[in-house]
């Protein structure tokens, strides 16, 4: 009988968290020993949106439970708590897995600029974007998740790039829905504001556009949108290609990249939708490439509280374990 890993998700009442309760409660190798959020004068609560999929407490944060009481911890908390928690739990040999954006970032002055609420010290972590860090994986003590509008990009351009099919900057129209930003409202997210419109924010000034940027090794213009739906994100993203590149070339290069993916599915051009992947790990991707001009254009959605946060860092688990990587996702 495969042994269960016991595991610790700390911000489990928040989007990202109540995801990752939802699919880890199915998970076959693995067990939630301890869900924790903020204390304060709640103390001990409960998830009664998860009753009978998972029916335990949620206690106050604690490092010492967590390293009593698990082998591997998924932080789904603010930057500022998971730069604290992290490397506490590291150097007490717990495995962690972090969803915020506090370990991603490795240049020291791109994180003073996107991240500087959080310590200037940063612990080495792997760039968990599965599909292209596999090998890290088992032997890596932290790992820091992608966020879900990179993880949505990367997959599309990194095999074209590595390749070297595209020309000149890349630039991503992204549009997302309301729970990438967390449960906490607040006027922009409000659902007053949001519904019935469509609005761009965090032009030239959001974090996302950084670690595309930094895992790309090229220029990005990164626009986001925030539509009025609940959860996915589709973009739509503009480059061009080579003059001796075709949409064969195109469809080779992604093909190969993805042969063993069980959740990147390439749609060529049949264009993706994000009702096609809420609710799932995938990642859609499809495009169309303009011979006379060379333009290409990538279309690119998943879920953002799953391929963009709690799916893929159970992948990641998968991974990291020597599990089936499908194990749990599917
Ligand atoms: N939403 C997404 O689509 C998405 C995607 C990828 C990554 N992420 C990242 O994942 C993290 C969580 O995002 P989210 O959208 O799930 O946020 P959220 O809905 O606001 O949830 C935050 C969670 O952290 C807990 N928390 C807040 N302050 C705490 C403290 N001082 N001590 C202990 N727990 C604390 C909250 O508990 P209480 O209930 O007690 O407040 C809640 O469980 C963020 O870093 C975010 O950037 C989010």
């Amino acid at each position: 009988m495969p042994r269960t890993i016991p595991i610790g998700i700390a911000g489990a009442t928040g989007y990202a968290g109540q995801e990752l309760m939802r699919l880890a409660a199915r998970h076959p190798a693995v067990q939630v020993t301890t869900a924790m959020a903020s204390g304060g004068a709640d103390g001990v609560r409960t998830l009664p949106v998860l009753a009978r999929v998972w029916d335990g407490d949620i206690t106050p944060l604690s490092v010492d439970r967590l390293v009593a009481e698990t082998e591997a911890v998924f932080m789904t908390l603010p930057d500022s708590v998971a730069a604290e928690v992290g490397p506490a739990l590291v150097a007490r040999g717990v495995r962690v897995f972090d969803l915020s954006g506090t370990f991603r970032l490795r240049d020291p002055a791109q994180r003073r600029r996107w991240y500087p609420a959080t310590p200037g010290f940063v612990e080495p972590a792997v760039y968990g974007l599965t599909e292209h860090c596999r090998a890290a994986l088992p032997a890596a003590r932290l790992i820091a998740c992608p966020g879900c509008y990179p993880t949505a990009a990367l997959l599309a351009l990194r095999p074209l790039i590595d390749a070297g099919l595209l020309e000149g900057d890349v630039i991503i129209d992204a549009k997302s829905g309301i729970s990438g930003a967390g449960k906490k409202p607040s006027e922009r997210t409000h659902f007053s504001e949001c519904h019935g419109s469509v609005a761009a924010y965090g032009v030239f000034a959001h974090r996302h556009g950084a670690e595309i940027e930094q895992e790309l090794q090229r220029t990005v213009t990164f626009t986001p949108h925030l539509v009025p739906l609940d959860r996915g994100l589709l973009e739509t993203i503009y480059v061009r290609a080579r003059r001796d590149v075709n949409e064969a070339t195109v469809t080779t290069v992604l093909e190969q990249a993805y042969a063993d993916a069980p959740f990147v599915r390439l749609t060529g051009g049949t264009l993706p939708e994000i009702k096609h992947v809420a609710h799932t790990n995938f990642c859609d991707i499809g495009w169309k490439h303009d011979p006379s001009s060379g333009r290409l254009i990538l279309v690119t959605c998943l879920d953002n509280l799953v391929k963009g946060a709690a799916g893929q860092a159970l992948q990641n688990l998968n991974v990291a374990y020597g599990l089936d990587e499908a194990t749990g996702l599917l």
